[in-house]
């Protein structure tokens, strides 16, 4: 099939998909009440650490009870993902900000970053991080800055709106990326910054190669190119081709240098807005041109953005309780991500991996009272399953720093860190439960289960790893602290009308993600939790507790789902995630200071220990403007027969065979 072909088919099953089920504005609002912020709204400090807690939406009506055929053997099922790794959900650091993140130089290292990607990997197997972002097109590499500092904002000319900071850094940066590799199975991106494609800046590439070596995954050329007019980064015209020209530039200027041996690990394109659609940038044969140098297509997007709130020229700025249901709402995550699926398949048909390089709430810092909350933690978690229902291989969750709201994990204030610690945020219990969900395997795949009628607060997703039937992933977005909310969910694997043998077994395991509603911050992963603002050294605190269920002796099973609630529910037992998954050794380095030094490790001990076993337990003593998403679909009312799959490609098939 042509590849013109192919995207026409493509596009009209998104078409089928919506209008078979309606489309609404994103922003309208479902069904949650507008409320008014509580008392915290006065809050005037770092965003990063905003208490505001909002009023969790009303649901009406309710979600009723309801059931799920499944099949055991993943070949009886049409639709499901492709291989899907533990490592799907990784993250993006700001550039300008890894000294709040990764650590001050390449001998002081922050502890808590380092247990909290233990704790990741320990689960996942590796964590992928990308060091990139809008400040990423003017880094400079530089030998030697003041202080010992790693990186350093070069002042601005403010009276010269298009005058862009330049970033510079040193190599000491490198080092401590490679040091923490060291520790833990981290493995990095990093940009090629593409402000002036006459000068190429490629330092990144040769030191960033020599100094972390297979540490390093690729490289991304450039950063929202489709951005790049909007931001007077580029002249108005600058298109699709004109990236395709200078990513050719990129791949001239490496073939050139002798000391780079990897030159097949560039990705692109980036593109984050709908100033560019994906079809403009495939139309010019992009995924194709560049062969083998071209390793993995990426997109970024957010799902909203809260940038009126910092450029008032945009208008008034949009308010976080209007917004919160938008979050709460499986069909706003479908629309969003069915937007790509035309992408994904396209890269499975050139061979490459489709990311998601940049995400999170929303753009421009994301919003109080919601980036922080239980509802964004549920959100993240079904949002990331949806990327993988659809293809994309792995979703970057992006860390801003102290002024946005979003952050999955930060340090404290410097001036605080003597007696703070450090604030882990909602979405990070989304990477966990990924991380836990997919497993070390490489085999796990995943399908949408369009439960319940495709009622967009309850929905349902299947694992399976290895060919068989793993794990179901059950929501249940309701915030209401009676009975009544509580989705009982009840499957049946094989037996009656399905053909296949009877397969429920007699009992399954479930962790839960909890918390009094959708608008608090205190979450528990299977009765541990990271805490609360500042009390977290990246350990997960508190005792596991899994429960377990007993199945029917009808070969179905009842599992509950809270209001709110996410329920994992493993039906085939996974050692190395059902056993509590944790840790693994957990780290006290050169670091943490002061009070809350609460493990302490030799180095030489921790050189050699390497982050590597979940088994060995050791207990030793802002910045994103754009992505300004449009109109987003609203899932509503959605009618599908119970138990089949609906996914993009039910739509493409059913419009192939007419
Ligand atoms: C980190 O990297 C530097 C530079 O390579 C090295 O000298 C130092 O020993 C490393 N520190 C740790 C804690 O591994
Ligand atoms: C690394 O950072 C720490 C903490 O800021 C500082 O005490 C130390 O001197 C720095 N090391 C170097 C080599 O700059
Ligand atoms: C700052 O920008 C303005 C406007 O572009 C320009 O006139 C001025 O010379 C610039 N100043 C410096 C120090 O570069
Ligand atoms: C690109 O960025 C670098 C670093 O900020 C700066 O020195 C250079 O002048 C910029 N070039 C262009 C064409 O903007
Ligand atoms: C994902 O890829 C698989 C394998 O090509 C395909 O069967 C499935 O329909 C795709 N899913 C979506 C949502 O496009
Ligand atoms: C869910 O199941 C429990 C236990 O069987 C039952 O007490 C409860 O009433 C059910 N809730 C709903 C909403 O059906
Ligand atoms: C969080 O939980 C604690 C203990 O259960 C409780 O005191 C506090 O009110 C809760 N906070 C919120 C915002 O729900
Ligand atoms: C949850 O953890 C706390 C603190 O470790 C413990 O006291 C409690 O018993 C645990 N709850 C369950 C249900 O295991």
């Amino acid at each position: 099939m042509s590849r013109g072909k192919f995207l026409a088919l493509a596009s009209s099953c998104i078409l089928f998909v919506r209008s078979a089920i309606g489309v609404t504005v994103y922003g309208q609002g479902p069904l949650g009440a507008t409320r008014t912020i509580q008392p915290d709204a006065s809050w005037t400090g770092l965003p990063a650490y905003d208490p505001t807690t909002l009023t969790p939406p009303v649901v009406s009506p309710l979600p009723t009870p309801y059931f799920l055929q499944l099949t055991s053997d993943v070949n009886a099922v049409g639709g499901v993902s492709i291989p899907i790794k533990g490592s799907f959900y990784g993250f993006s650091i700001e550039v300008s900000v890894v000294d709040q993140i990764l650590g001050k130089n390449s001998s002081f290292i922050q502890v808590p970053f380092l247990n909290l990607m233990a704790t990741l990997a320990s689960r996942g197997g590796e964590v992928h991080i990308r060091v990139g972002g809008n400040t990423q097109d003017y880094t400079t590499l530089v030998d030697h800055l003041d202080k010992g500092n790693i990186i350093q904002k070069q002042s601005q000319n403010t009276s010269n709106p298009t005058d862009t900071p330049a970033l510079l850094f040193t190599r000491d940066l490198l080092y401590m990326m490679n040091n923490i590799s060291n520790f833990v199975p981290v493995k990095w991106y990093l940009g090629i910054p593409l402000n002036d494609t006459t000068n190429l800046r490629l330092q990144i590439v040769t030191e960033g190669e020599r100094i972390l070596g297979n540490n390093i995954i690729g490289f991304q050329v450039g950063n929202e190119p489709d951005l790049y007019v909007r931001h007077q980064h580029r002249p108005t015209g600058y298109g699709p081709q004109d990236y395709f020209n200078e990513f050719q530039m990129v791949v001239n200027a490496l073939a050139a240098i002798n000391s780079v041996t990897d030159k097949n690990n560039l990705i692109g394109p980036s593109m984050a807005s709908a100033d560019w659609q994906p079809s403009d940038v495939w139309n010019t044969g992009f995924q194709t041109a560049f062969g083998q140098h071209l390793k993995i297509l990426s997109v970024e997007r957010y799902p909203n953005d809260n940038c009126a709130a910092i450029y008032p020229a945009l208008g008034p700025a949009k308010d976080p309780q209007t917004e919160f249901p938008n979050y709460l709402n499986h069909g706003n995550i479908q629309s969003l991500t069915s937007q790509y699926t035309a992408s994904t398949l396209l890269a499975q048909s050139v061979g490459k991996p489709f990311h998601m390089f940049e995400t999170n709430t929303a753009s421009c810092g994301g919003f109080k009272g919601i980036s922080n909350s239980f509802g964004a933690a549920l959100w993240a978690t079904d949002y990331g399953f949806q990327m993988a229902h659809s293809n994309f291989s792995e979703a970057l969750l992006h860390v801003g720093g102290q002024h946005v709201y979003y952050n999955p994990f930060i340090s404290p204030p410097t001036t605080q860190t003597g007696y703070h610690q450090w604030t882990v945020g909602a979405v990070f219990y989304a990477s966990l439960i990924l991380a836990e969900a997919f497993g070390k395997s490489g085999t796990s795949r995943i399908i949408d289960l369009a439960a319940n009628n495709g009622n967009v607060y309850t929905p349902a997703y299947a694992i399976w790893q290895n060919g068989v039937l793993s794990k179901l992933a059950l929501f249940n977005y309701v915030s209401d602290p009676s009975d009544a909310a509580v989705n009982n969910v009840t499957f049946a694997i094989g037996g009656g009308q399905t053909g296949q043998p009877a397969g429920t077994p007699t009992t399954v395991k479930v962790k839960y993600l909890l918390s009094q509603n959708t608008a608090s911050r205190n979450i528990t992963w299977a009765n541990q939790t990271f805490g609360q603002l500042f009390e977290s050294d990246g350990r997960l605190m508190n005792n596991l507790h899994i429960d377990t269920v007993t199945c029917n002796n009808d070969n179905t099973c009842i599992v509950r789902v809270p209001a709110p609630g996410f329920a994992l529910v493993f039906i085939t037992d996974d050692p190395t995630n059902l056993g509590g998954g944790d840790p693994i050794q957990t780290y006290t380095t050169t670091a943490y200071p002061k009070i809350f030094n609460t493990a302490t490790v030799d180095p030489s001990q921790l050189a050699t220990s390497n982050g590597h076993s979940g088994k060995d337990r050791v207990n030793l003593g802002s910045t994103s403007y754009g992505s300004r998403s449009g109109a987003i679909g609203l899932r509503d009312g959605m009618r599908e027969v119970l138990s089949v799959i609906i996914s993009c490609a039910v739509g493409w098939f059913v419009i192939r065979g007419v």
